[in-house]
């Protein structure tokens, strides 16, 4: 593809780390730039009603721009961060916005009330929080980070976003086998891990470390590789909202849905009745099982929770926690909380676009939304966490 520089002034942010701008009546999405800059623009991907391009030249700079602290960060570099260029309160006015703009467009609810839509920070700052790190290796070997939306491997010194301790351990200086995957794991018990794998996904190359996890009073032993918030403080954050959304009563039934290992029904257990973890990956529910013994109240379901709720055995609940894959729930799972008739639902979305979604289901079923918090789990890339209340109306 011939170069092709554009000069445009930028609009909006969107979701997905960019923001819209136009150009000769066609929809351009200009990663690196701010809302109400101009720039020269260079198209990266031409697609059928839209242009993708990178802002490698700013003429009219915005107040919230920043020198990324990383020098990786930027056009046709590492792809991990979106919005280094940004400065830290500015990152999350445009998560903001993005929350906002999918709760409208996509949830059906332009009007939020009283609902605060302010994505809140989370302690310890922009940089060194991101406890699991997916390193790629190129075909000499050669370790590094993926470029946007591209398989090419840049060689990074270190990733400034990474915990610390991830930023130690010595992966980044060596040679691994070619195309291979190295995972890098620090966790809340003060553990590092690394594992191998011999493409992006797959199964591990080798044994699989097993890593320490502590939370609301107590210890995992997890497959490092396996699922636990990404941001130290992640996990005392989300819990903290679920609990205060669902306002847990003692005799109270509860279902963590998506449940991992069961940090939500670890936080619940204290406060109310019997709670009931549903996920699937078998590990997850064998280190759960594990580490919650002494929490009389607490069983595991392993399966699908659409199928495990398609049962009728399943009837009466009074309180829902669900946490699903970026995907959301979808409409059978929605139907089938809804149609239990729980007192109040507290679903945890990495994926606002998803929960919107699911939102609209909701209120289409007679729950509307009525608390919200959002958390910058995420800096420096587009990624935040919605923690929403659905009651019924
Ligand atoms: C975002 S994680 C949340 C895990 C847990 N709530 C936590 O905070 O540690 C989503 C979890 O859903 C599980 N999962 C994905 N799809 C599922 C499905 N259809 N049925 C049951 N579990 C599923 C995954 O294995 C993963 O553990």
């Amino acid at each position: 593809m011939t170069p092709e520089l554009l000069e445009v002034e930028v609009g909006p942010v969107a979701h997905g780390g960019f923001c819209v701008a136009r150009h000769e009546g066609q929809a351009v999405f200009v990663r690196h730039a701010l809302p109400g800059e101009r720039v020269r623009a260079l198209v990266t991907e031409r697609r059928k009603g839209f242009l993708r391009a990178d802002a490698v030249e700013v003429l009219l700079p915005s107040p919230d721009r920043v020198i990324p602290p990383c020098p990786f960060a930027g056009p046709g570099a590492c792809g991990g961060c979106d919005w280094q260029h940004a400065s830290w309160d500015a990152q999350r006015e445009l998560k903001s916005q993005v929350l906002r703009e999918q709760l409208a467009r996509l949830g059906g609810i332009s009007d939020l009330n009283d609902l605060s839509v302010l994505v809140e920070p989370l302690p310890g700052g922009p940089l060194s929080w991101r406890t699991r790190v997916q390193y790629a290796v190129d075909g000499e070997g050669r370790p590094g980070l993926h470029r946007h939306r591209s398989s090419d491997v840049i060689p990074v010194d270190r990733c400034r976003i990474a915990h610390p301790a991830i930023q130690a351990l010595p992966i980044l200086d060596r040679a691994w086998p070619p195309g291979s995957t190295v995972e890098a794991t620090a966790s809340s018990a003060g553990e590092t891990a690394v594992l191998t794998r011999a493409a992006r996904t797959g199964p591990p190359t080798g044994p699989v470390p097993p890593i320490r996890e502590r939370a609301a009073g107590h210890e995992w032993l997890l497959d490092a590789g396996g699922f636990w918030q990404v941001h130290p403080h992640a996990v005392e954050a989300f819990t903290g909202a679920v609990l205060a959304q669902l306002a847990p009563e003692p005799a109270e039934r509860a279902w963590d849905l998506y449940g991992g290992a069961g940090v939500f029904a670890a936080a619940l257990a204290p406060h109310c009745g019997p709670v009931t973890v549903v996920e699937a990956d078998r590990r997850a529910v064998a280190a759960g099982r594990r580490a919650l013994r002494d929490l009389t109240n607490v069983t595991f379901a392993r399966g699908d929770v659409a199928q495990v709720l398609a049962n009728p055995r399943w009837r009466r609940v009074d309180l829902v926690v669900l946490d699903p894959p970026r995907s959301g729930a979808g409409r059978a799972v929605v139907e089938a909380i809804a149609a239990r008739g729980p007192r109040a639902v507290s679903y945890v979305a990495c994926d606002p676009a998803a929960f919107a979604r699911d939102v609209r289901t909701f209120g289409e079923l007679g729950y509307d939304l009525t608390g919200l918090r959002a958390f910058d789990s995420f800096p420096m890339t587009q990624h935040f966490e919605t923690v929403g209340l659905l009651t019924p109306r």
